[in-house]
């Protein structure tokens, strides 16, 4: 059967969350493991040694002694601000105004957005991600761009229209009205399509009238399975400014939430700074909270508490937030979340950063029954690890007792040279 593949290295499956159970009742490592891969799908794992005696004719894949691991889920970037990453010395409002609106303008342009479409994806596939979730422009034809490109590369994505009809300027508003429509019918051109999902995208109460976030909320209740993503409580200045945006409003949630848009399919990018009443709410709607860590660090927005996030209940995925996070890598990442939770007092776990970026970020985006998890009847989307990619890496691993401690020099100072092989959909990518 020429489209079913053996893989065989270390695995490493998480069955459950690591912040919700024991990390060893959760992880299942097999040294000399195997993945078989039919149809898109992963269809087994086992023992390298069961798996060839079952499936002779399987094509082999063997990656020695690499780590195969789900292909990693950023649950939250903007692939606009690709060329303007790492942009220096701004916050959050001055940011947004100096390096992220003209870029984003320069999307009007059909040919450029698709560009830099396919180069994002390039480089997010380079650093072993095979999903993602991400803003667009306010150009639709930056949402057919993203979609069309994903298509083609057969990958499991979601994005959506980012929705602005104030304070941002002319060129990059559209209009209550406009972002109603124009959502509606990219959502109906796309969401569903193959491994396409859409996301309605009003980008955040401050660049939203009251007008619009009720019409996208409208829209979104007509069509109640689709994310709906936006942003949250990131700066204290933003936080503030929202208060005098929204004088009635109870919290910066509530913005949201009395405009319809607060739900069990909703994801709130950053929510570092929010009030108990913020919390107790997004726990009782089960929506999902974004950690977007080298961003939190970049743009010097705050730490985000993610023990106690998870401690509360939450669903909390992991994200670059490119380009106001500073890396396209899932890695550095996790690095970052590690460095933030050690700030706030709390060492995650090796198996808690690769949990949140992939079965993590895959429940924040109610993906988690498809992607996310090496076991059978998820979908073939793999990402293989070399954990001594360089000198430094290679010599610490070496010391190594455990695959946590092989692996967590790989978290805390890989890069695209740790990534040796990325599967997406059942094929070599
Ligand atoms: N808040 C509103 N828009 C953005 C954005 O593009 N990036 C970040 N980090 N925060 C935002
Ligand atoms: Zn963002």
């Amino acid at each position: 059967m020429p489209d079913t593949h053996l893989l065989l290295g270390q695995t490493l499956t998480l069955a459950g969350d690591p912040f919700a159970a024991p990390v060893d009742a959760v992880a299942r490592i097999d040294s000399r493991g195997a993945v078989l891969l039919r149809g898109g799908q992963i269809a087994a794992t086992g023992t390298a040694d069961d798996l060839r005696r079952a499936h002779p004719k399987a094509v082999l894949h063997d990656y020695g002694d690499r780590l195969i691991l789900p292909g990693f889920v950023d649950a939250h970037a903007h692939y606009p601000q690709t060329a303007i990453i790492a942009s220096w010395g701004k916050r959050l409002i001055d940011w947004l105004n100096t390096y992220t609106f003209p870029e984003e303008m320069r999307l009007a342009d059909p040919d450029y957005a698709a560009a830099i479409a396919a180069r994002y994806l390039d480089l997010t596939r380079a650093h072993g991600t095979t999903t993602v979730c991400s803003y667009c422009t306010i150009h639709p034809h930056s949402v057919d761009a993203l979609m069309a490109e994903a298509q083609r590369r057969g990958q499991r994505i979601v994005a959506g229209k980012t929705c602005m009809d104030r304070n941002a300027p002319e060129g990059l508003r559209d209009t209550a009205q406009s972002a109603y429509d124009d959502s509606k019918a990219l959502l109906e051109h796309w969401h569903g399509v193959d491994r396409l999902g859409y996301a309605i995208t009003p980008r955040f109460s401050p660049t939203s009238t009251p007008e619009q976030l009720a019409a996208l909320g409208a829209l979104w209740a007509e069509h109640p399975d689709c994310l709906m993503q936006t942003h949250l409580s990131e700066q204290t200045d933003e936080i503030a400014w929202v208060r005098s945006l929204y004088p009635q409003a109870l919290d910066y949630l509530d913005t949201y939430e009395a405009h319809g848009l607060l739900g069990p399919n909703g994801l709130y990018g950053h929510a570092i700074h929010l009030e108990p009443r913020e919390r107790a709410r997004l726990a009782e709607t089960g929506a999902a909270l974004v950690h977007c860590p080298t961003s939190n660090t970049f743009i010097g927005s705050g730490l985000f508490d993610m023990a106690a996030r998870k401690a509360e209940g939450l669903r909390v995925g992991l994200a670059t937030d490119t380009g106001g996070g500073s890396s396209f890598s899932m890695l550095r990442t996790m690095a970052a979340a590690y460095e933030i939770g050690q700030l706030s007092g709390t060492a995650l776990h090796p198996a808690q950063l690769i949990w949140l970026a992939t079965a993590g970020s895959a429940e924040a985006l109610n993906l988690g029954d498809r992607i996310g998890t090496l076991a059978p009847g998820f979908e073939a989307d793999l990402t293989v690890l070399d954990l001594a990619s360089t000198p430094d890496i290679a010599q610490r691993a070496a010391r190594a007792d455990s695959l946590w401690e092989a692996l967590f020099p790989t978290i805390m100072m890989g890069d695209d040279r740790a990534i040796h092989a990325v599967w997406i959909n059942g094929a070599p990518a």
